[in-house]
């Protein structure tokens, strides 16, 4: 069974048709920039210009870069602030004609991993964190999610930890990956005196790279790149697509 999972990012809006019982990509990904501003309107535009790329009718899952409950949109720390309380899966469903499913992106990449990839069939506290333009986060125990945890929003030095240690802050901030890597085990730490997780999962843009950074990391926990790298997004947003559509049907 084949659903269309979507990727909403600070910097970029992926797509790709998704087989769920496998957690591979069937077709190529597609990627367009994220229209500036980030407006609702432009964004459910921008998001219906991708989907008709694919030749796809049915359900579609979606990760979007902030919390989300109940398919509203609940903060906009890197998208445009109009977003907040906008009922964001009824806009995209309506714009797009067919049934959209919204879920934290962190959360869509994490049901990805825990489901296909590094965290697959762990029943123990594993922790993933999304390193891109801010750091998103997703927490399970026993393979079940805790959603909206927004934990790149603890603070750090009085602001959010994601303007001290995300791949954005690395970039404009010119530092070498050993720079970047001491400011983030310092949230490594922060995260495992609050969680103690066994298993702590990276994903996001910063996933690709990890060889990069690696050997400058330094946790408790086992630390793996996400399997599924920036893939992970798309994935888990299909899965969750496909698995609440499935709900819908069978209640009707
Ligand atoms: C948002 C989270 C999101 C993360 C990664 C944070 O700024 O608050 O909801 O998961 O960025 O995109």
């Amino acid at each position: 069974m084949e659903i269309l999972g979507i990727d909403i990012g600070g910097s970029g809006i992926k797509g790709a048709l998704v087989d769920i019982r496998t957690g591979e990509l069937k077709t190529e990904r597609l990627r367009i920039p994220t229209p500036r501003p980030s407006t609702p309107q432009a964004i459910a535009q921008a998001v219906k210009e991708l989907v008709d790329n694919f030749n796809y009718n049915g359900p579609i899952g979606c990760g979007f870069p902030a919390l989300v409950i109940n398919g509203v949109v609940k903060t906009a720390a890197n998208i445009d602030a109009t977003w907040v309380d906008v009922k964001a899966e009824e806009l995209f469903s309506a714009q797009i004609g067919m049934p959209v499913y919204l879920l934290n992106d962190a959360d869509a990449a994490g049901i990805a991993e825990i489901t296909f990839g590094a965290g697959k069939g762990r029943m123990d506290t594993v922790f993933l964190i999304t390193i891109g333009t801010g750091l998103g986060t997703a927490i399970f125990t026993e393979g079940k999610l805790l959603p909206n945890t927004e934990l790149g929003h603890l603070k750090m030095y009085g602001k959010s930890a994601e303007k001290y240690c995300s791949d954005a802050v690395r970039k404009v901030k010119e530092l070498t990956w050993k720079q970047w890597a001491s400011r983030f085990n310092e949230y490594l730490a922060y995260i495992e005196f609050l969680f103690s997780p066994s298993l702590i999962i990276l994903g996001g843009g910063a996933s690709k790279k990890f060889e990069l950074y690696a050997e400058f990391l330094n946790a408790k926990a086992e630390i793996v790149p996400a399997q599924l790298r920036n893939q992970a997004g798309i994935i888990g947003a299909a899965y969750r697509a496909w698995f609440k559509d499935s709900l819908n049907t069978a209640s009707q």
